[in-house]
């Protein structure tokens, strides 16, 4: 059976995840999926770095808690993380990066996916740094060495959309987007609708971990600008990068704002959309909107997230579900190394009218 090594670069909340989901599953997977999963590097950095070729001990390692010293306690551990030496010589044949986005450059994210394709090594990732601001770049290392880059998780973390609608959306136009594409500002604007100010809104969702450590990329529409670019580009054709995206978040809305809004029977949405243009350009803003109750993203509450695609054979077409959570962000990984699997053991079909 095949046996997928994997090197986890960054072992914060969906690496975590990923561990405990292959620690506690992989034998189910194996029946189900036909493929075991292997972690055989991990690096971190506060935690350092591991290297086992037969396989880290996750148990060992998930049971580490704060204060209980760094992976250099094992065999093959270090106190230094050395992502470039891991990335190039463990024996991975995945490359799974999560760590934090940085939405500037998308460093040290983009080089960490760099080594990996160049060392040919397949790259699956959440962050949505490299994804909006070096997609190409990367596709076309992962062209040049025959690896995979796949990235789910990059916009509403397990839920597929991205690799849904360019699978299942054959036959169809799409002329755009609208979507509810950040579970903190959406959570925010419902708590603020039952009363609560903006503060302690925004703070609740921290305590209930959906909110990034500093939430300012949540409420001012930056995490959803990204979003909106990466779904823009790989669904749309687009090539915009964050910057192109005009952002407005919903931190200036007030109590009023929406009080005003409830008695005129509308909701505030933080809405991201992208269109493609009479001309075959796109554009694509991130923006509050009331929205009348009757909007198909009116009843999208609390930190869920939804995109409404709008095609022409199938009018709106709206995909709903959670868009953070370590578990939920763990499955999109899971669900790009399934795809990595799918594309290495389906035959590709030949026409039989060219033969
Ligand atoms: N902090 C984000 C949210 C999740 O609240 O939706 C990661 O993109």
């Amino acid at each position: 059976m095949t046996v997928y090594n994997l090197a986890l670069i960054g072992f914060g909340g969906v690496n975590r995840a990923l561990a405990e989901i292959v620690a506690e599953r992989n034998e189910r997977l194996r029946e189900e999926l036909g493929f075991g999963l292997r972690v055989v590097a991990v690096t971190d950095l506060r935690l350092g770095s591991i290297v086992c070729a037969d396989g880290v001990d996750l148990d060992a390692i998930l049971a580490l808690g704060p204060g209980d010293g760094d992976f250099s306690q094992y065999e093959g551990g270090s106190p230094e993380p050395r992502n470039e030496w891991v990335i190039k010589n463990a024996p991975a044949d995945v490359v799974v990066e999560a760590t934090f986005t940085n939405p500037l450059d998308g460093e040290p994210a983009v080089s960490h996916c760099r080594w990996a394709l160049t060392s040919g090594r397949h790259v699956v990732t959440t962050n949505k740094g490299p994804v909006a601001l070096a997609a190409e770049e990367l596709k076309a290392l992962a062209a040049g060495s025959g690896a995979a880059f796949e990235f789910e998780g990059a916009v509403m973390s397990g839920t597929p959309v991205i690799r849904l609608v360019k699978r299942m959306f054959g036959g169809l136009e799409l002329s755009g987007f609208e979507g509810i594409l950040n579970g903190t500002s959406n959570y925010v604007l419902g708590r603020m609708e039952s009363g609560l100010d903006f503060d302690a809104a925004v703070r609740e969702a921290q305590e209930l971990g959906f909110a990034e450590a500093d939430p300012t990329a949540d409420v001012e529409g930056h995490d959803v600008r990204l979003k909106v670019a990466i779904l823009a580009n790989e669904l749309l054709g687009a090539c915009l990068s964050p910057a192109d995206v005009p952002c407005t978040g919903i931190s200036a809305l007030t109590a009023e704002d929406i009080d005003k809004a409830a008695a005129e029977g509308t909701r505030w949405k933080l809405i991201g959309s992208a269109r493609r243009e009479p001309d075959g350009s796109v554009s694509a803003q991130v923006a509050p909107h009331a929205v009348p109750l009757s909007h198909h993203l009116a009843g999208v509450s609390g930190a869920v997230n939804a995109v409404a695609f709008d095609t022409d054979l199938l009018g709106v077409v709206t995909i709903s579900g959670p868009g953070a959570g370590r578990l939920e962000t763990a499955y999109a990984l899971l669900s790009d190394i399934i795809a990595i699997h799918e594309a290495k053991t389906t035959p590709t079909t030949r026409s039989v009218l060219s033969s």
